[in-house]
């Protein structure tokens, strides 16, 4: 692919925006910056083949979205990167920032703001896998919001692999989540920040556990608006058109695209295989 040919005369960029996660949750930010932004290019990179990152160190999954953030520059010659998955924003944003060419966007930031906007008595629950949870990054991003809340944070290992099977409101997730969640019902929240992507994919089951009083509040929104935001800024929107959407896989291609079809919707229909040499 030729670098730079389709920044125009006119302001607009474009290049594809590329995006990734570990497999399957980013679909929840993918399909909320195909709603916002239909007019431009998107490259979804799921790593199945080496999912999950929750319980991986940091360290392992900062490698994996360098060498993702590459193949997305390299392959695609995308204007920005999104960082679809919690996990690897808490692991890799910082480094991706200062090493890439192209703005980068992470889910955190997005999500931390939505939530502290949501609050009404300043009691506020975020859940992610163990990784984001036990990387802090949760705790900082709230508290660099500016504004005082009671936060109380839980990793809830064992949800994404739920999602990843398709099975997200069965009787044993629902018991899963019953256990999980009792920290912050026990810290009497009042809205829920769903910090894994895949965790909207359970939002009926998280709901019907925490209360019709709870607010949940799911980062893909959120970053979808930051993201609009921010090509503005940078000059890098495309303007009209309607976009192309591409989906790459570093695991079984067809269950990718049978799952992902489920969650996504009809705009996932052919997927590329990636192998990570
Ligand atoms: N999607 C990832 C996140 O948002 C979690 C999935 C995984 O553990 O790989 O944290």
């Amino acid at each position: 692919m030729r670098r730079g040919v389709t920044s125009s005369l006119h302001g607009v960029d474009a290049r594809p925006i590329g995006m990734f996660d570990s497999g399957f949750g980013g679909l929840t930010v993918a399909r909320a910056v195909i709603d916002l932004l239909p007019a431009e290019d998107l490259v979804y990179v799921g790593d199945t083949g080496r999912y999950p990152y929750g319980p991986r160190p940091l360290d392992e999954v900062r490698g994996f979205a360098l060498e993702i953030a590459r193949h997305l520059l390299d392959r695609h010659d995308v204007k920005l990167l999104v960082v679809a998955c919690n996990t690897a924003s808490a692991a890799a944003l910082e480094e991706l920032r200062e090493t890439l060419p192209v703005p980068v966007l992470g889910v955190i930031e997005p999500g931390a703001r939505a939530v502290v906007a949501a609050t009404r008595r300043g009691r506020v629950g975020v859940i992610g896998t163990l990784g984001t949870i036990g990387s802090g990054a949760y705790q900082r991003a709230i508290g660099a919001a500016g504004v005082e809340v009671d936060l109380t944070c839980a990793a809830c290992p064992g949800f994404v692999e739920f999602v990843e099977r398709g099975e997200t409101d069965s009787e044993q997730v629902h018991v899963l989540a019953e256990r999980l969640l009792a920290p912050v019902i026990d810290a009497d929240v009042d809205a829920l920040l769903l910090g894994c992507t895949h965790y909207p994919f359970l939002a009926r089951t998280i709901g019907d556990v925490m209360g019709p009083d709870v607010v949940l509040v799911d980062s893909a929104d959120a970053t979808a608006f930051a993201l609009r935001t921010l090509l503005g800024e940078a000059g890098l929107a495309r303007g009209d058109g309607e976009g192309v959407h591409r989906f790459e896989s570093s695991g079984d291609v067809d269950a990718f695209r049978t799952l992902g079809r489920r969650l996504l919707g009809p705009e996932l229909d052919h997927v590329l295989g990636i192998d990570w040499d």
